[in-house]
């Protein structure tokens, strides 16, 4: 019998985290920048107070991740301006290497200046985007095997919970339009959709006068798994 539970995401977690992060992005932007550049980006949602993540784990080891900001500026500031020169590193090497890295790279010239702005211009006094009631999902993933049983919808049921608890009133995120799985656990876990870019669509979730959605129990689903209360 397999216990799942529901944690905030810790230190201990982050080496799984990137494990389960390569075995669902396969070929993503991010994923091709190797694993250590995944170690320090997910590093940087652990103890910040515009960060939130959260874990579910199959006797006691992770199979599932959610993260997300209410301030996406801060998050990247930081994460560039702490890692500058390991992330350039990092970087240049799939560059070189990596055929993904190689074709995505003119679209992302953005977030190569931001990156570059980190480091060497100063914080604004006032940055626009800081801290706010909004949040944005930036990531959520089940191992495959661990697929279809109700475990994203639980982890998300528990990240809601904690983020209205830090007073998040209102969650947003995008989606790749040829990611209909993902697209169809929206739609089923109360987003709604919000207009459209070239390739993903937008969704976002309010959040107020409304209690986190009960999971729904599965009598399927690999009898093996029992779920513990969350802590
Ligand atoms: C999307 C993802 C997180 C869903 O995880 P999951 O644990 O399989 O989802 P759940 O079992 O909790 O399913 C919740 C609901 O979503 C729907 N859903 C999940 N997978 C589905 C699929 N393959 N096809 C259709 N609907 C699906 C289910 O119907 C379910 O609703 P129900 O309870 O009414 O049946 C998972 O497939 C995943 O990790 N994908 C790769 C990473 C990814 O694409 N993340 C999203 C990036 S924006």
């Amino acid at each position: 019998m397999v216990t799942i539970t529901y944690k905030k995401m810790t230190a201990d977690d982050i080496a799984e985290v990137v494990r389960i992060h390569k075995a669902a992005f396969k070929n993503y932007f991010l994923t091709s920048l190797g694993e250590k550049f995944l170690y320090i980006y997910y590093s940087q949602y652990l103890s910040k107070d515009y960060c939130f993540a959260v874990v579910a784990r199959a006797d006691n080891k992770p199979v599932g991740f959610i993260v997300g900001t209410n301030s996406t500026q801060k998050l990247y500031r930081n994460l560039y301006k702490d890692n500058f020169f390991k992330l350039s590193v990092l970087f240049l090497r799939a560059l070189f290497t990596e055929k993904v890295v190689q074709t995505k790279v003119f679209s992302r010239y953005r977030q190569i200046i931001t990156a570059i702005k980190s480091r060497f211009s100063r914080p604004p006094a006032n940055p626009e985007g800081s801290a706010t009631t909004e949040l944005r999902l930036l990531s959520i993933a089940v191992l495959p095997q661990f697929r279809g049983n109700g475990i994203s919808r639980e982890l998300l049921a528990f990240f809601e919970r904690n983020v209205k608890a830090g007073g998040i009133k209102k969650m947003g995120l995008s989606v790749l339009k040829n990611n209909p799985r993902a697209i169809c656990f929206y739609q089923k876990t109360g987003w709604k959709e919000d207009g459209a870019g070239d390739e993903s669509l937008l969704f976002v979730k309010d959040l107020r006068d409304r209690a986190a959605p009960i999971p729904k129990k599965r009598s399927g689903g690999p009898e093996a798994l029992e779920r513990l209360s969350t802590v």
